[in-house]
């Protein structure tokens, strides 16, 4: 029977059964070492097991080869194994397997994508910016990376929790709080919506005050108090201060179409007392300097001494650190989470070792749950430094984001006019809009997210290389076929057949089949690049074949089949894209 998991994960399969026949039971749940090959000359999967295992089987690797291909039933899904170099094991895919298996994409909206058999309740922690300050390229590049893998995580079949862990709660804001009071009293009484104007400037105002005047602190330090006690005017204020941020975030998820359910900091307020408590209990709570901490392992200060993560500071406060471990807590025990997935700039890394660190020391963190801080590097300007506007200030998100569409948009319109094409103010200013869109997404989640990545909008608008035009354009291409030769592609006819005969119609077709494997390394490593990266190779395997291949000239057994190959690489590319959170246009 022809399972429909991923060819890596079938083969795997078979490669594990044949070497607990060849070398018995000791062999299970060694790793068969299977990946794709980089050349099609040593046909499409390799394993190189044979020499992982020679010093454990005390054989020569060419030797365990030979013994393993005797015992490895794959015959349906490739040509008989080879033996290669000096112990490879090299797989190639037979035809007809490959023709059967994307022949039943054909009616499956999964493109054969099966839905994981033990699903996770998952959490993915991201964008996650402060109130009343600027939402920043990293806060941007969270919401595009947390968005991604939430979305990979539940086509997959997993429960994925997608929280917003805003700032919203600390000592800043008795000082926002106390210059509301002076310029805006009214807001502390009202009930009704004020709107603040510009939160940042407000924040900036509200910063010069504090650091100015004594008197205004002192005020400050009441605020917060007053704040912590539940007052119920400044309980007004801070309800307000939050609404307003909240609307300038939502502007930002609204562009880049994202979900998330918010669940700030102060959602953990009343939690954070027995933190301290328990982990008091279980003896990790030390005392300095009026301070509670636990002094971490691994972790030193600059003096070489190990270093105390604070708890409670000595005036009664709790830290940023306190609130994640108070969430991790809530998230495993009320949300039943097993995956806790957080997403930040690596500046946070050892915020997140520390956390985690003494969550597992005090035993909160059972076996079976994964914690796993995903982080990525700086977006810089094209200069290498941080991105600045042109006179030097921080950029606004927005801002970044409609200069996206409008430059989206005059290429567009450039391209219309060289084409003499008319079209509508609506198809203009849609297709600017997902185009723009799309590219700054595109650019962000094709780079691996370790590294820091240079923000460049000719680069990400550009119709060639790994960009989102690029992309949006094979799938484009393939629409054009569809409408230029009046095909129905849902309606081929029941006796249409994929042919597999070209060697770029091979090529295309074993890419097709791997987009499930794609997505399982996604899935686990939680690296998007590796999406964006399929699908790039899959538009210039695409374009390969369509250069080579005739479609619609081509005598009808053929034409069909090409048309069905067709079809299945824009319905590849569809959901590959809207997998990172890109929707694609029908023309453009
Ligand atoms: N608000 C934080 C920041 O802007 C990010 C929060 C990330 N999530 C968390 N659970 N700590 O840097």
């Amino acid at each position: 029977s022809q399972s429909s998991e991923g060819v890596i994960a079938q083969l795997k399969n078979r490669f594990e059964q044949a070497l607990i026949a060849a070398f018995g039971e000791d062999l299970a749940g060694a790793d068969p070492m299977l990946v794709p090959t980089s050349n099609p000359k040593f046909g499409d999967y390799q394993s190189n097991a044979p020499l992982a295992l020679a010093k454990r089987l005390g054989k020569a690797p060419r030797a365990i080869a030979e013994e393993l291909i005797q015992q490895l039933d794959v015959s349906d899904v490739c040509l008989p194994p080879a033996i290669a170099g000096a112990g490879f094991i090299n797989f190639t895919l037979k035809p007809e397997y490959l023709a059967a298996r994307l022949s039943a994409f054909q009616i499956d909206d999964r493109l054969g994508v099966e839905a994981v058999k033990k699903p996770k309740r998952t959490i993915v922690d991201f964008s996650s910016p402060n109130i009343a300050k600027e939402m920043h390229v990293g806060h941007l590049r969270s919401t595009i990376i947390g968005d991604c893998i939430a979305r990979i995580l539940e086509f997959q079949g997993h429960e994925v929790l997608r929280l917003n862990h805003v700032g919203d709660w600390g000592t800043q804001f008795g000082m926002l709080i106390t210059y509301l009071r002076e310029v805006c009293p009214e807001a502390l009484t009202t009930a009704d919506a004020l709107d603040l104007g510009d939160l940042v400037a407000f924040y900036k105002k509200a910063k010069q005050r504090f650091d100015e005047d004594p008197d205004f602190q002192e005020k400050s330090r009441h605020e917060v108090v007053r704040l912590q006690s539940g007052a119920e005017d400044t309980l007004r204020a801070w309800n307000l201060l939050c609404e307003q941020s909240r609307k300038e975030f939502q502007v930002i998820y609204n562009l880049l179409d994202i979900c998330i359910t918010e669940r700030g900091e102060s959602f953990y307020n009343s939690l954070l007392a027995s933190v301290v408590e328990d982990l008091e209990k279980v003896g990790l709570l030390v005392e300095d300097q009026g301070a509670k901490c636990v002094f971490l392992e691994g972790f030193q200060n600059r003096e070489g001494q190990p270093l105390p993560l604070i708890i409670q500071k000595s005036d009664g406060g709790y830290n940023y650190a306190t609130t994640d471990l108070a969430a991790i807590r809530y998230r495993i025990q009320q949300d039943q989470a097993k995956r806790l997935i957080y997403v930040t700039d690596a500046g946070q890394a050892n915020h997140f070792a520390q956390v985690f660190q003494v969550a597992r020391r005090a035993g909160w963190i059972p076996e079976d749950v994964d914690i796993e801080h995903v982080q990525f590097g700086l977006v810089q300007g094209e200069d290498g430094k941080k991105l600045k506007t042109r006179s030097g200030d921080t950029i606004r998100l927005r801002d970044l984001l409609d200069e996206a569409v409008d430059r989206a948009r005059a290429d567009l319109e450039a391209r219309l006019q060289e084409e003499g094409r008319q079209e509508t103010e609506e198809f203009i200013a849609n297709a600017a809009q997902i185009v723009g869109i799309s590219a700054v997404k595109y650019a962000d989640l094709s780079q691996n997210r370790t590294s820091n990545y240079i923000f460049s909008y000719d680069k990400m608008l550009a119709l060639q290389g790994n960009t989102a035009p690029y992309m949006l354009y094979a799938y484009v291409r393939v629409q054009g076929i569809s409408r230029k030769g009046e095909i129905d592609f849902q309606n081929l006819g029941s006796d249409a057949k994929i042919l597999l005969h070209e060697e770029t119609e091979l090529t295309l077709a074993k890419h097709l089949l791997q987009l499930e494997d794609a997505l399982d390394q996604v899935g686990q490593d939680l690296f998007p690049n590796r999406l964006c990266q399929y699908l790039f190779e899959l538009s210039q395997k695409f374009n390969q074949f369509y250069d080579r291949c005739p479609v619609l000239q081509a005598e009808d057994s053929i034409k069909t089949s090409r048309l069905m190959l067709c079809d299945l690489t824009a319905r590849t590319l569809k959901l590959g894209l809207s997998l990172l959170g890109i929707r694609v246009l029908e023309r453009m």
